[in-house]
């Protein structure tokens, strides 16, 4: 019996704790928001890349590398800084993007609907453009290089980055980063995986992402 209430004690501390950092997290977005958007759906066509739904795990890496600057991010540096983004906030943060879903279907409406509902439920709808591209070559890249780490649905995991669903734009320009030694992609890899990619197979592979959408 005891045993039970602490049990029950346990999982309510655990789930108000949890409520917490997600209403701290989601305060603490406000700061990213002017770049980043309300909802961690990025901007500026990728020049902000997309936060919702990307895993809490390599959120965290990220901001942890901006602060140390080991992955350069000029713009971001100020709100990273030890004062302004502490291990604690970073957590709630991560948490807090991660736990955003971004429909990638329109929605069907009710006749009951009226505009502002209307409004809120298509301005959460993400849905990246399809690209141009050798779609058969990029799947093929794709499901023999990258899926170990990125998933076959490109939804990534722990510390793998989601790649379904982000800015072609902003993907795009990370690739040239990691070929050009700007940002490692993956130290295992001597030399880097992407470095031994044609520009044409970078393309193929952003345009197969690109198919992956509707497939969660
Ligand atoms: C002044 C604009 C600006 C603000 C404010 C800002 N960011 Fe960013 N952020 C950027 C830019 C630009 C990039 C992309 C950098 C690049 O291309 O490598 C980025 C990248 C990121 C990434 C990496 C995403 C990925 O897929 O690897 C994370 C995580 C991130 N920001 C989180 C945050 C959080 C959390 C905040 C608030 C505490 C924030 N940012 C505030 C501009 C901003
Ligand atoms: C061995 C694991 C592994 C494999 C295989 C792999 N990646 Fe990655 N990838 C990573 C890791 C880890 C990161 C995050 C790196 C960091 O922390 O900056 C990443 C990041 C990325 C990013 C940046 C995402 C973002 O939000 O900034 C892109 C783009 C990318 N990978 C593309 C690819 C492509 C294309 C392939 C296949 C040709 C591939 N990766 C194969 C591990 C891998």
């Amino acid at each position: 019996m005891l045993r039970c209430l602490l049990f029950l004690f346990a999982l309510t501390v655990g789930g108000f704790a949890h409520a917490q950092n997600l209403e701290k997290g989601k305060e603490i977005n406000t700061t990213c928001a002017g770049c980043h958007g309300d909802l961690g759906q990025g901007g500026s066509r990728g020049e902000y890349p997309r936060l919702a739904g990307q895993g809490a795990k390599y959120l965290e890496a990220q901001l942890r590398a901006f602060r140390a600057r080991t992955r350069v991010n000029i713009p971001m540096y100020p709100y990273t800084q030890e004062r302004e983004l502490p291990d604690e906030d970073i957590r709630d943060v991560s948490a807090y993007l991660a736990s955003i879903e971004l429909p990638t279907q329109w929605p069907v409406f009710k006749a009951t609907d009226d505009a502002l509902t209307r409004l809120t439920l298509t301005e959460r709808v993400m849905i990246i453009p399809r690209v141009p591209g050798n779609l058969a070559n990029g799947e093929a890249l794709y499901q023999k290089q990258c899926v170990t780490c990125h998933g076959k649905t490109g939804l990534g995991r722990g510390m793998f980055p989601m790649l379904v669903g982000q800015y072609t734009s902003y993907l795009k320009r990370q690739m040239e980063k990691y070929i050009k030694g700007e940002r490692p992609h993956d130290e295992e890899a001597v030399g880097g995986l992407l470095d031994k990619l044609k520009e044409d197979d970078l393309q193929d592979i952003l345009a197969y992402i690109t198919t992956l959408q509707d497939q969660k």
